[in-house]
């Protein structure tokens, strides 16, 4: 069965048609306004997605050579995310659900995440497995007994480790969002040059932080004047090996007790932070040593925000019957809080 995704939960205005794990297209628009304000206004992310919905939309059901009447069903992002961004693309779906007759497909955006390393892939997970979530609003280390089970393992304290990435990148000079710019200052840079804290240095826990690290890389930066490039570089380098190093140290621990209870033998990734060479050599090395085989989504545009991944979780959930039928549209509000570990 073809379905039609949507998903505006931040600053990505995208549609998708996905028939399984395959995607027949997928169409985004990544909002540019915000780069000049440092992270997302809630207020411009809303107004770029009415302008720009009917056309991706439209053009993603052009370019899979697919008419309206051949979709099955339409998927939208709940939750999380900004509310009044959520709402645009859930106002889109439920209009053409009224239009077309179809069932509406609600879906988790982390969820979505989850499930990016299956899309457009044969590769067979085992069950349980364990999954990260890593991006500008989420650090979540998730233990997937099946698809649609979930339960969160470890998150984060305070700043998630894309938000605390495009902070640092910020103090730095770099635009909006920050992490492919601070991935490839930090190629260039020596990590040890400077000092930075390891966040919860010594401490065997199951949750991140990266406000403390954060605040004592401004302070660093805030000590040097007039920076010039080699000090930016290794500014950068060490600052992702910091960010980077924690995140594997906690998944590693967190990971390897779970293992006492229960038998993980795949790890899924996903989130935009996903994209990072250096983090992906990183959390391979650890899959080694913990005996773990680590899946990424085959293809970058799939690590950040997209609507196949909705697509393909929404083909999951609709064959586990968890949708709406177009005369009970009402009961789809969005959830900006949503948790990947409600029922
Ligand atoms: O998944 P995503 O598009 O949106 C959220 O759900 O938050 O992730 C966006 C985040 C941003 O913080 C961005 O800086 C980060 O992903 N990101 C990267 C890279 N590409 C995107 N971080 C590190 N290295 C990258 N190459
Ligand atoms: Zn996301």
């Amino acid at each position: 069965m073809k379905i039609l995704a949507i998903e505006t939960s931040c600053d990505e205005t995208a549609a998708a048609v996905t028939e399984g794990t395959h995607v027949l297209s997928s169409i985004k628009i990544t909002q540019e306004i915000h780069s000049q304000w440092g992270g997302v206004v809630p207020s411009l992310a809303r107004r770029d997605h009415e302008q720009n919905i009917d056309w991706v939309v439209q053009k993603t059901l052009d370019d899979a050579g697919v008419a309206a009447g051949e979709i099955g069903a339409i998927a939208v992002t709940q939750g999380p995310g900004l509310a009044i961004a959520l709402e645009v693309g859930i106002k889109k779906a439920k209009d053409l659900c009224r239009q077309l007759r179809l069932p509406l497909v609600a879906v988790n955006h982390v969820e979505g995440h989850v499930l990016s390393a299956l899309v457009d892939t044969d590769t067979h997970v085992r069950f349980p497995c364990a999954a990260i979530v890593i991006s500008g609003g989420h650090t979540q280390v998730i233990l997937v007994k099946k698809i649609g089970e979930y339960q969160i393992l470890a998150e984060s304290l305070d700043d998630d480790i894309g938000e605390a990435i495009d902070k640092g990148a910020r103090m730095l000079g770099l635009t909006y969002p920050g992490g492919p710019a601070l991935e490839k200052l930090a190629a260039l840079g020596n990590p040890k040059v400077f000092s930075l804290p390891r966040p919860m240095a010594g401490r065997e826990d199951n949750r991140f932080s990266y406000a403390g690290l954060k605040s004592a890389f401004y302070r660093l930066v805030q000590t040097l004047e007039n920076l010039n490039e080699t000090q930016k570089a290794d500014l950068a380098a060490v600052y992702q090996s910091r960010v980077f190093e924690h995140l594997v140290r906690i998944t590693t621990l967190v990971l390897t007790k779970q293992k006492e209870n229960v038998i993980i033998r795949d790890l899924l990734v996903g989130g935009g932070v996903a994209a990072n060479a250096t983090l992906r050599t990183m959390i391979e090395h650890m899959g080694r040593q913990i005996d773990i085989c680590v899946h990424y989504p085959t293809n970058m545009i799939l690590c950040t925000d997209n609507a196949a991944m909705i697509g393909v979780a929404a083909g999951y959930m609709y064959d586990q019957g968890k949708f709406v039928p177009t005369e009970e549209l009402d009961r789809i509000d969005r959830k900006p809080r949503m948790r990947v570990d409600e029922t």
